[in-house]
């Protein structure tokens, strides 16, 4: 048996009637929600920041009541530079660890805050590190997944002063802490699809729910792609198997 667990990321919801960079959000994220469960049924969501362009309780109980109008699976969300924490709290999104049973095998999903209010750039503090050292300890799982919203990898020009730059060096060490059962790291930010590695793990990043970023640009710059989100299927091997999808697929 495999685990199937969907990616959706910087869904930038507005107060209803308003844009971002012309994009409707709200309609945008449904939309991507109704094509990703056509294609399978979620064990688990992750929401991997940027939920909200205008940051409010009420914002964020509208994202929970979207997504869980079409799914039911657990879902574990976390902030990004546009979120304001309180607010997420507030609204009660669930931000804990989820372990996710797969015949004998635990995989656990654990997310890492790198965001820190009203801020763009990542900002990961040693209470934080502490936090995510803490989910990784103990014997009861066998593999896990890290989601962030800040990458861990050079993606843009204009965007790599946003990145978290000393990862290798924490990794390494949670590594050895953990011993080697992160098997694989996705974040968001960027608005778009790649594949990087960082201390010897997978990183991906997934394309937003509205609006995408254009690749190995220089500045700020809008692509054409449409809405987007990633499938990450996890094996009883501790493989992971992804894809990134667009709503014109
Ligand atoms: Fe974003």
């Amino acid at each position: 048996m495999t685990l199937q667990v969907l990616q959706i990321s910087d869904c930038h919801l507005t107060d209803p009637g308003e844009t971002f960079l012309g994009a409707d959000t709200q309609q945008s994220l449904q939309a991507v929600l109704a094509a990703a469960l056509r294609q399978h049924q979620p064990d688990a969501i992750i929401a991997s920041g940027d939920i909200a362009q205008k940051p409010a309780p009420a914002t964020y109980r509208r994202f929970l009541a979207t997504v869980r109008k079409q799914a039911t699976a657990p879902l574990l969300c976390l902030p990004g530079n546009h979120d304001f924490l309180g607010a997420m709290q507030a609204a009660d999104l669930p931000m804990q660890s989820i372990d996710l049973v797969d015949t004998e095998v635990i995989w656990r999903l654990v997310a890492l805050d790198s965001h820190e209010d009203n801020k763009p750039s990542a900002v990961v503090t040693t209470a934080d590190l502490a936090g995510l050292r803490e989910s990784l300890t103990g014997a009861r799982w066998q593999y896990a997944l890290l989601a962030t919203h800040h990458p861990m990898v050079a993606t843009s020009r204009w965007q790599d002063r946003d990145m978290i730059t000393d990862a290798q060096w924490w990794l390494n060490d949670l590594q050895v802490h953990c011993q080697h059962r992160l098997r694989g790291i996705v974040c968001g930010h960027v608005h778009q699809a790649l594949t990087g590695r960082v201390a010897d793990l997978p990183h991906w990043t997934t394309p937003s729910t509205c609006v995408q970023f254009r690749s190995n640009s220089e500045k700020f710059a809008v692509d054409s792609k449409a809405p987007g989100y990633r499938w990450l299927t996890l094996h009883t091997d501790g493989e992971i198997e992804t894809s990134s999808h667009y709503l014109s697929d």
